[in-house]
C-alpha cells in the first residue's frame, strides 16, 4: 500500500493539509506572485470550497497563508481571477469568483483586498453578474487595449454545460454588458471550464499577435471517457468584442493524464504570460494516496507562439529556475558507456537528454523507486512518438484508470531534447523547448530512483542531471 509513501514536492506548491484543485486569481503585485486556490479546508476531499492562498518571490518557494474567501452556508467559493488596480488606485486588487449556491445556481460573485491579497471584503451587492443558471462558472478578467488608445475589462465565463465562453465588458469593474458567445466546438460528452485569453505574439513579432483561447474539458456522463480531464487550446482573433477561432477543433495543450484548469497571472512582468495548472485529472483526483495533502500546481509555464508546419503553436517554457539548474549541472556524453546506462537519482530531480534520433535507433529511459512501479519513456525515431508508460501494481492500485500510456508526437527535421522534472509524485516532461508537453502523477515511493537508459544503437546522448530540492520549510 502506497498511502503515506508519497514524497510531497519540493519545487512545487502544495498545501500544508487537504484538498486542493484549480489554481485561482493568478495575480503578481508589487513583487509577489500571488496563487489562491481551490481549496477544502476541513478535509481531504473535494467539498466545503473556498480559496486557499499562497505567495512566492519567484515562483519555486511557496508560502501558505490563511484562507482568503472562505465558502459560507449555502454558497461555495468556486473558480475566479484577480486583476490588479489600475494605475489610479494603486493598492486595489479586484477578485472575481463564482458563488456556487446550494439550490443549483451558479452566477459571478467580486471581493476586493485593500492589503496586498491577505483579507478580502466580499461585495454586498454580490453576484454581479448572474444569469439564473446552474453552470455558470469560472469568470477569468482580462484588460483589453483597443489599437486608439481606449482600453476596459473583458471577462470571460464558461455555460460549462452548453460548451460556450461568454464575453462580458466593463469599465469599473462592476458592471458588466454582454458581448458574444463563443462555441460549441470539438468534443460532444465533456463541460467546459477554466477559460482564459492570451494575446502572443508569433515568433516573438509583436506586429503580429493572435489570441490563445485556453479551456479545460473534462468528460461527464454515464459513458465519460475514461482518460477524464485534459486542456486544449484553440488559436485566433479578437477584436474587443467577440472571439475567432482559426481552426474548428481544440489542440491538445498537454499530452499527459494530470493538467487541468491551467490560467495564466494577471499582470506579470513584461507581459509575460505564466500559466499554472493543477496537476491531476478529475477521473481519479480524490483517489490520489498522498496525505495529509491531496493535490499539487504544475510548474510555472510560459507561454508563446512558435510557428510550427506553417501554423502557430503554444510552446510552454520552463522557469528560469529549472534552467539555472541544469545550466550548474554536470553534462555527460554517454557514448561508449556501457549499456543499457544506468544512474540514480534523488525524487526531485531535473533530467535532461539530447540526442540524434537517427543515430540511436529507439530510446528508452526507465524509472523505478521501491514501490512496485515502472515509468517507461520511449522515443520511436521511425514515427518520432514519445511514448511515457506509468505502471505496475503500486500504479494499478491507485485507481483502475490510473495505469496509462500518454503519446507525443515531436517534430521531425531536429535532434530531440527532453527535459524531466520529477518532483516527488509530479513528472512532467517538456520536449524541444516547449513545444510539447506531458504531465503525470506517478507513484513511485520514497527513496532514490534508479534510471536506466538504453538504446537500440548506443549513443551518442548526452544527460544532464540536477538534483534539486527546495529550501527547508517551503511549502
Ligand atoms: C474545474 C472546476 C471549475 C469549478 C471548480 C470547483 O476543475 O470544476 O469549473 O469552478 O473546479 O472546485
Amino acid at each position: 500500500d502506497i498511502t503515506g509513501r508519497v514524497p510531497r514536492p519540493a519545487f512545487h506548491f502544495t498545501p500544508q493539509r487537504n484538498w486542493m484543485n484549480d489554481p485561482n486569481g493568478l495575480v503578481y503585485d508589487r513583487g509577489l506572485w500571488h496563487l489562491y486556490f481551490q481549496y477544502n479546508p476541513e478535509s481531504s476531499e473535494w467539498g466545503n470550497m473556498s480559496w486557499g492562498h499562497a505567495t512566492s518571490a519567484d515562483l519555486q518557494h511557496w508560502t501558505e497563508h490563511p484562507v482568503a474567501l472562505q465558502y459560507r452556508d449555502g454558497e461555495q467559493i468556486f473558480s475566479g481571477s484577480i486583476v490588479a488596480s489600475p494605475a489610479a488606485d494603486e493598492t486595489l486588487l479586484t477578485a472575481y469568483y463564482t458563488s456556487a449556491y446550494d439550490d443549483d445556481h451558479q452566477a459571478q460573485s467580486m471581493a476586493t483586498s485593500r492589503d496586498g491579497g491577505y483579507t478580502w471584503e466580499p461585495d454586498g451587492r454580490n453576484p454581479v453578474l448572474d444569469r439564473g443558471t446552474s453552470a455558470f462558472r469560472d469568470p477569468k478578467i482580462i484588460r483589453y487595449t483597443d489599437g486608439r488608445g481606449g482600453s476596459r475589462w473583458i471577462m470571460l465565463a464558461v455555460e460549462a454545460d452548453d460548451r460556450q465562453v461568454l464575453f462580458y465588458s466593463s469599465r469599473d469593474l462592476r458592471t458588466w454588458e454582454y458581448l458574444s458567445s463563443f462555441g460549441p466546438l470539438g468534443d460532444t460528452g465533456v463541460v467546459w471550464e477554466c477559460p482564459d485569453l492570451v494575446p502572443l505574439a508569433v515568433d516573438g513579432d509583436p506586429t503580429d499577435v493572435r489570441w490563445v483561447l485556453l479551456l479545460s474539458t473534462n468528460p461527464v456522463g454515464d459513458d465519460a471517457n475514461p482518460d477524464g480531464s485534459s486542456m486544449g487550446y484553440v488559436v485566433g482573433q479578437f477584436d474587443g468584442v467577440s472571439f475567432t477561432a482559426d481552426a474548428a477543433e481544440l489542440v491538445r495543450l498537454d499530452h499527459g493524464r494530470d493538467f487541468y484548469a491551467g490560467v495564466t497571472f494577471d499582470s506579470a512582468p513584461d507581459g509575460d504570460a505564466v500559466m499554472l495548472g493543477w496537476l491531476s485529472n478529475w477521473r481519479y483526483a480524490g483517489a490520489f494516496p498522498s496525505a495529509p495533502w491531496r493535490g499539487a500546481m504544475s510548474l510555472p509555464r510560459r507561454l508563446s507562439l512558435r510557428t510550427v508546419g506553417g501554423a502557430p503553436r503554444l510552446v510552454q517554457q520552463t522557469p528560469s529556475f529549472v534552467r539555472e539548474h541544469l545550466a550548474g549541472a554536470a553534462s555527460s556524453t554517454v557514448f561508449g558507456a556501457s549499456w543499457p546506462y544506468g544512474f540514480t537519482l534523488s525524487g526531485h530531480s531535473l533530467i535532461e537528454l539530447e540526442w540524434e534520433p537517427e543515430s540511436t535507433g529507439m530510446l528508452r529511459l526507465q524509472l523505478r523507486g521501491d514501490a512496485d512501479a515502472l515509468v517507461e519513456l520511449e522515443h520511436d525515431p521511425l514515427s518520432n512518438v514519445l511514448r511515457i508508460t506509468r505502471g505496475g501494481s503500486a500504479m494499478e492500485a491507485v485507481h483502475p484508470d490510473f495505469s496509462s500510456t500518454s503519446t507525443v508526437e515531436l517534430r521531425r527535421d531536429r535532434s530531440v531534447r527532453l527535459l524531466l522534472s520529477l518532483d516527488g509524485p509530479l513528472l512532467e516532461v517538456f520536449a524541444n523547448d516547449g513545444e510539447a508537453t506531458a504531465s503525470n502523477l506517478v507513484v513511485l515511493g520514497t527513496g532514490p530512483i534508479e534510471a536506466i537508459l538504453d538504446t537500440t544503437r548506443h549513443g551518442p546522448i548526452s544527460v544532464t542531471s540536477a538534483d534539486v530540492s527546495a529550501a527547508e520549510g517551503a511549502a
